[in-house]
């Protein structure tokens, strides 16, 4: 006790990595719960940055358990790929790693599937990472997915695979006009990887249950963001999962009262990467500013993320939906210099006023925010570590943001680095 869960609060990338980091020094365990390697989880300490796709990043600290949940759908070569980049830095997972064998597993023909769909849809594509998430959920959810745990029976696994490439190469070749897949050609290479981690396929629902019967502090990694919920984000340009505080209990097998805090992560201003309605996004040079001092470029993909001022709509709504007990404000520092500063505090649209996100892309796409002006601040905060220390504009920032999006802040993140932070309270300690 106490278990803590992690959620983005925007649209991704809001540094739960960084975050994540920091709180594993006070957990005993990092679950993953959701999404795939579709996530890039950034963490700096001193010169070196990892970037986690799929295993936890509470994985740099030696020592600590991590677990990929049943809710993640694993990629048999994005996980290798990630446990040889680790181990070529000393970070053995070797016996610290647990890997759900109810988890689904992206297949080959689901990436190309992934990549032929937004393909077809032009310039409607949603802009996925192209890693094959939409498709191997498609799968979950029709029942006919290979699972982690069907990789230990070459035999079943090799049933499964016969069935599901029957249909998959009819779609591939007659709807999409792609070439389809070799049968044995895809079993090969996939016991191949899956040599590779089949000691760490384990009944991971038993081993969380067990560490919080002992009394373990567990911490749930949230991938993605609020608003790439498959229910509550910006429909249809969202994510396959429920990136939302339930993902936790679904996709790592506890129940609701287990969970002690639930902490969002959001930005001192928003970005999004991908297509989908951005209300708050500044298009001009100012966005370009923002993109370059933040460093604004996908950790998983490479592409600039869309940069704009802080949406209260956006992040109070995620507030809500979570359930949030606590706030991390990251990237305080990247604001430096701008002035005035905006929030937006709500949007019009056909003269009706909002204050939560229409759930119609059309309208929200229709929507104009509103809002407020706040006089920034000329002093550089980056690395600031004392809530004194920042200049009275940037702590009235806070303030405000804090009474918009009604949560308590925990944390305001100031550089990107593991100590670069002013910590305002303990969700570990609170209870
Ligand atoms: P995640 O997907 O939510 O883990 O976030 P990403 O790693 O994709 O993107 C966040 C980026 O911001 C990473 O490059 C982090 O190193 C960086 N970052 C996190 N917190 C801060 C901060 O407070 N200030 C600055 N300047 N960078 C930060
Ligand atoms: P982290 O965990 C930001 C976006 C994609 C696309 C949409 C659907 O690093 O915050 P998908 O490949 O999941 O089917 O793509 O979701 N997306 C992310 N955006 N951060 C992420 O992860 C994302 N994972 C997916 O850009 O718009
Ligand atoms: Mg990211």
């Amino acid at each position: 006790m106490p278990n803590v869960v992690i959620i983005g609060a925007q649209w991704g990338d809001e540094g739960k990595g960084k975050i994540v980091d920091v709180y594993t020094e006070r957990a005993d365990m990092v679950v993953r719960y959701q999404g795939g390697h579709n996530a890039g989880h950034t963490v700096v300490v001193g010169d070196e940055t990892f970037i986690l796709h799929l295993i936890p990043s509470g994985i740099l600290h030696h020592g600590k358990r991590c677990v990929i949940g049943n809710g993640v759908v694993v990629s048999p070569e994005a996980l290798v790929k990630e446990m040889e980049g680790l181990a070529e830095r000393q970070i053995d997972v070797e016996g610290r790693l647990f890997i759900s064998e109810r988890a689904c597993v992206i297949m080959p023909y689901h990436v190309a599937l992934d990549l032929a769909g937004e393909e077809r849809k032009g310039a409607e594509a949603i802009g996925t990472t192209g890693r094959g998430i939409g498709p191997a959920y498609e799968d979950k959810a029709a029942r006919s997915a290979i699972r982690v745990g069907d990789l230990l029976d070459p035999g079943a696994f090799r049933d499964r695979l016969e069935a599901a490439l029957e249909y998959k190469n009819f779609i591939l070749e007659r709807f999409f006009g792609k070439e389809p897949f070799d049968e044995l050609e895809v079993f090969e290479s996939t016991m191949a990887l899956a040599e590779r981690f089949r000691g760490y396929i384990t009944d991971t629902v038993s081993l969380i249950q067990k560490g919080i019967a002992d009394g373990q502090n567990v911490l749930f990694e949230g991938a993605q963001g609020s608003h790439l919920d498959v229910d509550h984000g910006t429909y249809p340009f969202v994510t396959s999962s429920s990136t939302t505080v339930g993902g936790a209990c679904t996709g790592s097998g506890i129940g609701p009262r287990s969970i002690d805090a639930v902490i969002g992560i959001t930005k001192a201003y928003t970005t999004r990467v991908g297509g989908g309605p951005f209300p708050t996004e500044l298009t001009d040079k100012l966005g370009d500013s923002i993109r370059e001092a933040g460093g604004e470029y996908g950790a998983t993909t490479g592409r600039p993320r869309r940069c704009g001022w802080f949406d209260a709509v956006v992040v109070r709504q995620s507030a809500r939906v979570n359930g949030l007990t606590g706030m991390v404000i990251t990237k305080l520092d990247v604001l430096d210099g701008i002035n005035p500063l905006r929030i937006c505090t709500g949007y019009t649209c056909g003269g009706e006023h909002y204050d939560v996100l229409p759930s119609g892309i059309d309208e929200l796409t229709r929507c104009k925010p509103i809002y407020e002006e706040h006089p920034g601040w000329k002093e550089s905060t980056a690395g600031t570590t004392r809530w004194e220390d920042l200049p009275g504009e940037a702590r009235s920032y806070i303030k405000r943001l804090e009474e918009l999006f009604e949560v308590p802040v925990a944390v305001v993140s100031t550089g990107q680095e593991r100590n670069e932070y002013i910590e305002l309270s303990d969700p570990f300690k609170s209870f």
